[in-house]
């Protein structure tokens, strides 16, 4: 059975002191969710610790927002396996869509960052996802398809979450039809050769339209930006109503 995986990506927002406020709030709320719902808050690098030593014991896991693949170097500005793997970190995403668009992030890099992950133990989620420029040029099937090819080039499919991102539902309020993030989401899966990687859709994920999501039966969670960080929020989310 694939698993299901609420991951929030806090990107560059949380002091430490934001994410113990964030933590004081959100750990009762989601108490109750069923077992098999994985819940992860992916923070800033400086926020890490906090996470680690707060959530000690605790069943929500922890992930960072990305990884060097060197173990160590000459690389300002990067952050390594090791460096992570100190905190009791789960999870990393590789190639958001924010990384690619604005820090020049390549698929090989991507490829390289996710084999780093596993090799480390850790999870990546891998994001990829289409503009609204190539939509609308009826480009995405491709550009998708060839993400997936480079990116996964070597990578251990059994030991990865896949995140669908289109670019244009990003911070956008403008989501995603949730069946045409099913049908994006089953081309994917027909490309993997693992069975049970659990592909999330993100862009714009809020308390009003996770149902509506999640009851899309290729879909296997979300990866949530904005509407991440309130508790209450996101604790709605994790909470969905299936
Ligand atoms: P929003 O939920 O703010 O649209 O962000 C989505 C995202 O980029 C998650 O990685």
């Amino acid at each position: 059975m694939r698993k299901i995986v609420i991951a929030g990506n806090w990107k560059m927002y949380k002091t430490q002191a934001e994410a113990l406020e964030f933590l004081l709030g959100f750990t009762t709320l989601v108490n109750e969710a069923p077992d098999e719902r994985e819940i992860v808050l992916c923070g800033p690098f400086t926020a890490l610790g906090t996470l680690s030593k707060n959530l000690h014991g605790s069943r929500i896991r922890i992930g960072a927002q990305n990884i060097h693949w060197e173990e160590s170097g000459a690389y300002t500005g990067e952050i390594s396996g090791p460096m992570l793997t100190e905190y009791s970190i789960r999870y990393v995403v590789v190639g958001h869509s924010e990384r690619r668009q604005y820090f020049g992030e390549t698929d090989e890099t991507v490829n390289l960052r996710l084999k780093a992950a596993q090799r480390h133990g850790l999870t990546p989620i891998l994001c990829v996802g289409e503009t609204k420029e190539q939509r609308d040029a009826g480009e995405t099937e491709s550009l998708i398809m060839m993400q997936l090819e480079k990116d996964l080039v070597g990578v251990d499919q059994t030991q990865l979450v896949i995140a669908y991102e289109p670019i244009w539902a990003i911070g956008t309020g403008e989501t995603c039809e949730s069946s045409e993030a099913n049908r994006v989401i089953g081309l994917i899966r027909s490309q993997l050769t693992h069975a049970d990687v659990p592909i999330q859709y993100g862009g714009s994920v809020k308390p009003g339209n996770i149902d509506e999501i999640m009851a899309q039966p290729e879909i296997d969670g979300a990866l949530v930006g904005g509407a991440s960080l309130e508790p209450e929020s996101f604790a709605r989310i994790v909470n969905y109503v299936a």
